[in-house]
């Protein structure tokens, strides 16, 4: 019997995040090749001719899964009923810019669409905040949404995540596919801690650990660190755009994979509420390593091990991760109180 369809709701659908993941979601990337979809796509007025040309062209391409088309500029039209929102919506940054000087910009428009959402998504919406500063948008849009449980309210780091894979599998010249469990720690910011201590590659049919087949332990702990934390930089000064491609296709990941599951034996990296695992201060959405079953995530271990007062311990984090997973905790810290300030 075919499934009954989703209602996703894309925010800045008519930007270039939007236009490169509303066809993805209507090929079946995200919920899979059965899963029939009505795609809310949400714009300002603006961009509202624009908007509609991505609602001509989705017509156009004749999508079996794409059952309908909201696109709109009303925020609550948008988000009525919705069962995914993927917010993309906001000002993106230019060259030169860090992300704090997106803050302001930012963080009143995810106030006023935690409200919409919190009113009029259905019961359950799981949230994917993209637009940056995503960890703190997110924030704002869990703060003022306080009805939807805070596990539903997760941000984008899934796109350093698979930059951290594809950095890793250059290196050791395997496929991608071949690698795992890596993790971002933290901020989607410079500040963020791509930790490879316990990733492992598939190399001549053996899984082994990154560590010991890099045996350069300074690239590891230096350029790698430094690429991955830098690369939306990088691509923003080769394109002249932020990156687009690849972060509607991690979104596609995040959500697949938060739905459907993550593989046995893998974890992804999902910037979600922090309970305090790891020693993270509680009240940040700050990036662990989940695993996904029946719709939820969970963090790796730390969360099984206070729940079951069970004293096994997390993974195991040294010194050199320990620096760098508070310092990436303070710039959130610090975000979180200049948002607040941004919107008094
Ligand atoms: P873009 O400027 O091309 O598109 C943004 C769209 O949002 C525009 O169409 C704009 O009109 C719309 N918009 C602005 N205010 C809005 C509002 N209040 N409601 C609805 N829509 C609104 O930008 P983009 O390149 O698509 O990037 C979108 C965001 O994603 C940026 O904040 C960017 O920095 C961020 N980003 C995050 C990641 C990540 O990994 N988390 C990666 C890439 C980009
Ligand atoms: C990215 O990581 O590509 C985006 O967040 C764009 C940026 O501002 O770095």
């Amino acid at each position: 019997m075919a499934k009954d369809p989703v209602r996703v709701l894309v925010t800045g659908a008519a930007g270039q995040i939007g236009y490169a993941l509303v066809p993805m979601i209507a090929r079946g990337v995200m919920l899979g090749p059965d899963q029939p979809v009505i795609l809310h796509m949400l714009d300002i007025p603006p961009a509202a001719e624009a908007l509609n040309g991505v609602k001509m062209e989705l017509v156009d391409a004749a999508f079996p899964l794409l059952k309908g088309v909201v696109a709109t500029t009303d925020v609550v039209e948008a988000c009525t009923n919705v069962n995914i929102a993927v917010m993309v919506g906001g000002f993106p940054r230019k060259e030169g810019m860090e992300r704090k000087d997106v803050m302001s910009k930012n963080v009143s428009i995810y106030k006023s669409q935690a409200s919409a959402l919190e009113k009029h998504a259905a019961a359950n919406c799981k949230v994917l905040v993209v637009a940056n500063p995503a960890n703190t948008n997110a924030l704002i849009l869990k703060e003022f949404a306080p009805s939807i449980p805070e596990k539903n309210i997760t941000c984008l780091t899934r796109l350093d995540h698979n930059r951290a894979l594809g950095q890793i599998s250059e290196r050791v010249g395997v496929q991608v596919s071949e690698v795992k469990n890596v993790i971002i720690w933290g901020n989607h910011s410079s500040t963020q801690y791509p930790d490879v201590s316990h990733a492992t590659v598939i190399s001549e049919g053996a899984e082994k650990a990154v560590k010991s087949l890099v045996s350069d332990d300074e690239w590891l702990k230096g350029e790698f660190i430094k690429i991955v934390q830098q690369r939306g930089a990088a691509i923003i000064k080769a394109r002249k755009l932020s990156s687009a491609l690849s972060a509607a296709s991690s979104a596609c990941d995040h959500i697949r994979d938060w739905v459907l599951g993550t593989p046995e034996g893998t974890w992804v990296s999902m910037g979600v509420y922090s309970d305090g695992s790891y020693n993270v201060p509680a009240g940040l959405i700050y990036s662990f390593p989940v695993t996904c079953r029946n719709g939820e995530w969970t963090i790796v271990q730390a969360t099984y091990m206070i729940k079951s007062r069970v004293s096994l311990p997390g993974l195991e984090i040294d010194e050199f991760s320990r620096k760098k997973m508070d310092a990436t905790a303070e710039e959130l810290t610090e975000e979180k109180a200049l948002a607040y300030s941004c919107l008094s």
